[in-house]
């Protein structure tokens, strides 16, 4: 399959070199010239474990190359990924910038030729796909293609691990079409039995804020743990160590600590606030404090 992965990123660029590396022939592109000048001469801007000597491998092997050309990357492709960024608004609201996902999407359309597969690889509200739709639809009428989502899970840290054997990919569709080449872009993965889950666009965008929502719940519901532990004289470790024995519970994200922070959990969690509130479903005024607010276990005064 011919990929092009626009915004080179942590996502961008782990993805890039995996999909290369399960065979296929991608192009990172990323208005950031910078960026693409400094990785088409051998330097990757992020350290992640095991990645310098992925990109370089498929770079010497002919899948993996860099472009800050739209133009010369989209028309060649069975499917456009935007992983760029989508932090939450600078008006300090919890909503989610869309600005660069619906840019990379006006400027993709104009040089989408053949049918492609333009998906949501950036963790974006329900709705997302369908806005980018109508911008392409509206900026390159003629053109043939079908948006789909695929939400990333990866850790950073652990991020090639995490893409090249996921717990599951989430492919979020409207056609069998579409499913069919991000089937088949995940095919190598069928060799280790991960599971495929495929679903309906908004349902996949849902399931990335719910992931990182039950992820920072099981957090926040530690550190609740552990403060009773220290009022009443227990032991938050062996306490947590207890409870994560249990299957249904799971031993991961019971640490108690300062919280949960880093560059997804707290503008996600906010993000599907904001949703909730949009769509008039269960909102309890405390919901809205925020990962940070006052009532919310990482409050600090
Ligand atoms: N970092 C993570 O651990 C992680 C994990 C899972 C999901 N995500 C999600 O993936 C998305 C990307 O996150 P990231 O951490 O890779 O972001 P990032 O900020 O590291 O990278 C975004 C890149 O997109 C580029 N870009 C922006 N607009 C562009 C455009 N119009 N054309 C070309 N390039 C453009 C930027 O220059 C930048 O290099 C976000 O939605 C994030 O929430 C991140």
């Amino acid at each position: 399959m011919k990929i092009t992965i626009i915004g080179t990123g942590y996502v961008g660029i782990v993805s890039g070199a995996c999909f290369s590396e399960f065979g296929h022939e991608v192009v990172c592109v990323d208005n950031d010239v910078a960026k693409i000048t400094a990785l088409c001469q051998g330097q990757i801007p992020i350290y992640e474990p095991g990645l310098a000597d992925l990109v370089a491998k498929n770079v010497s092997g002919g899948r993996l190359r860099f472009t800050a050309d739209l133009s010369e990357a989209v028309p060649r492709a069975d499917a456009v990924f935007i992983a760029v960024g989508t932090p939450s608004t600078r008006r300090g609201d919890g909503y989610a910038d869309l600005s660069y996902i619906y840019a990379a999407a006006k400027e993709m359309a104009p040089c989408l030729a053949g049918y492609t597969v333009v998906v949501d690889k950036s963790t974006v509200p329900i709705g997302t796909a369908r806005q980018v739709s109508r911008i392409i639809r509206e900026t390159n009428p003629t053109a043939d293609f079908d948006v789909a989502s695929n939400p990333e899970f990866l850790r950073e840290g652990a991020a090639i691990g995490d893409f090249m054997r996921p717990d599951r990919v989430v492919i979020g569709v409207e056609n069998e079409r579409a499913a069919a080449i991000l089937r088949e872009i995940y095919s190598p993965l069928y060799l280790i039995e991960t599971p495929i889950v495929v679903t309906g666009i908004e349902t996949a965008e849902l399931i990335k804020y719910a992931a990182n929502a039950f992820l920072a719940v099981k957090i926040s519901f530690i550190n609740e743990m552990a403060n009773i532990c220290e009022a009443v004289g227990a032991d938050a470790v062996a306490l947590a160590k207890a409870i994560g024995l249990d299957g249904r519970i799971g031993k991961k994200f019971l640490h108690p600590g300062p919280g949960y922070g880093g560059s997804c959990f707290p503008k996600d969690t906010v993000a599907l606030l904001r949703t909730v509130q949009e769509y008039g479903v269960s909102a309890r005024p405390d919901d809205f404090a925020g990962p940070y607010g006052e009532g919310s276990p990482n409050h600090r005064p």
